[in-house]
């Protein structure tokens, strides 16, 4: 049954609460999406790894689930982790969360699957290092120099945000080989570290630093954010150097928790939970009715190009792609009642200046006196909300909206502003200001 919210090209669980993308990989030729889910409830107090599958990343199946909280080390949550394959068979790396008369503690466990469909839990599991916290999560594993590495979002007693680095030979035994990076840029804990090769030269590293109390159980209203810094893995320190400042991966609304992996042509693709609700907007958001909460971000490519981050739709949407109308006039009323629909608007030159609104004025973009802005309706306030950015020139804008959410891609993937969108007007009609001779505005239905 199709909801007044469903998206049509985004994952979205059919019911109950989805967040963090898990356990990423291609194997055996097809994609597995594993995610952080309550597939009883829209709160956040069980956690499973359900799973979506697909060989073009565009269309996706929804076999269920893969692994449920069912050992003495994993009871209260079966939490984020990642994926490697090996051997032919798939490695999953998750962390199993207990809470004993309110007492966490958190153990890294190892899930094996031979066929992507039965997944065994190994019985160890991987203890908080000694000057760490157990909010100590989120691992995140690949091999290089010959081994093994896995990095862990954590705690220090100190109460600093730090990853932590183990590393193993057999992908079973693990040896503590202390920290991989801390800052107090990580706040007070960092969650869901990621950390790859772009090309040669540059590594990323992704974090989610999160502001906490220092009562430990206590989370603070939204203050984690996911971002990147460039710089290289030392393996002979056994450190991450940064050779710049911690940068917003989004510019948006809703974007947290990312992952990444590497899929067989090559490609570096981040996924990220399209989400950085507060309480309430959390608890009004209208799908709730629906008995289902939260998607995940469309898949980007990342490159490194001219010495910056890009995030790049993929190719993979082009086939979603029909019913194209091409627009040069200066200015345009596009009238629309497509809710799910592509629209590139190629200035073919750097130009000052662009109006666009979406979705009956739901939605506006604004590039006036080297600031872009960009808004939503916020559902809890019915108010207008504004993410807005410095940026020198606009060339090219690429936006992807779903039903109940949108993706701003500007300058192929220069920077990205990701938003859930709860519309409530009848119709979708778009406008446009200031185009310039030379541009065009392209729409596709999806
Ligand atoms: C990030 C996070 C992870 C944790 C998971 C629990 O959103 O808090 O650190 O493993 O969600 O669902």
């Amino acid at each position: 049954m199709k909801h007044k919210y469903k998206n049509s090209f985004h994952i979205e669980p059919a019911q109950g609460l989805l967040n963090d993308p898990n356990g990423l990989i291609q194997y055996q030729g097809k994609y597995y999406f594993f995610h952080q889910w309550n597939r009883f409830n829209t709160n956040h107090e069980y956690k499973e790894w359900g799973l979506f599958t697909s060989t073009d990343l565009v269309n996706w199946e929804n076999p269920g689930t893969a692994l449920v909280p069912d050992l003495a080390d994993d009871k209260d949550g079966i939490y984020s982790g990642s994926a490697i394959e090996h051997d032919q068979k798939m490695y999953l790396f998750y962390t199993g969360n207990t809470k004993t008369k309110g007492i966490r503690k958190s153990w890294q466990k190892i899930a094996v699957s031979a066929d992507g469909k039965t997944f065994i839990k190994e019985p160890q599991g991987i203890e908080t290092p000694a000057g760490f916290t157990e909010h100590h999560r989120d691992p995140k594993v690949w091999q290089s120099q010959g081994k093994w590495w896995m990095i862990v979002g954590a705690q220090t007693t100190e109460n600093v945000g730090a990853i932590t680095l183990f590393t193993s030979t057999d992908l079973i035994n693990w040896a503590f080989q202390g920290t991989f990076y801390s800052d107090p840029d990580l706040e007070q804990m960092c969650e869901c570290p990621d950390v790859f090769s772009l090309t040669d030269e540059v590594d990323i590293l992704t974090v989610c630093p999160q502001k906490r109390s220092s009562n430990e159980e206590i989370d603070l209203p939204v203050s984690s954010y996911a971002g990147y810094s460039v710089g290289k893995v030392d393996y002979q320190q056994k450190q991450f150097v940064p050779t710049g400042e911690i940068q917003l991966l989004d510019q948006g609304f809703d974007f947290y928790a990312p992952q990444s992996f590497q899929d067989d042509k090559g490609r570096r693709i981040i996924v990220a939970w399209m989400s950085r609700m507060d309480e309430e907007q959390e608890k009004q958001c209208p799908t709730i009715k629906e008995g289902y909460l939260h998607c995940l971000t469309m898949p980007r490519e990342l490159k490194w190009e001219q010495g910056q981050l890009r995030q790049v739709p993929l190719k993979e949407y082009q086939q979603l792609r029909k019913d194209q109308q091409t627009y040069t006039a200066a200015e345009e009323v596009i009238k629309n009642q497509q809710t799910a629909y592509e629209l590139v608007i190629d200035f073919k030159e750097e130009v000052s200046a662009f109006d666009l609104t979406l979705n009956a004025e739901a939605n506006s973009l604004q590039f006036k006196d080297n600031v872009l802005q960009v808004s939503r309706i916020n559902w809890v306030s019915g108010e207008k909300e504004v993410k807005e950015i410095p940026l020198e020139s606009l060339h090219k804008l690429q936006i992807f909206c779903d039903t109940s959410t949108l993706e701003i891609f500007i300058n192929d993937g220069q920077f990205v502003f990701s938003m859930r969108n709860f519309r409530t007007r009848s119709s979708s009609d778009i406008t446009y200001k200031h185009l310039n001779e030379k541009g065009s505005v392209v729409f596709y239905n999806y």
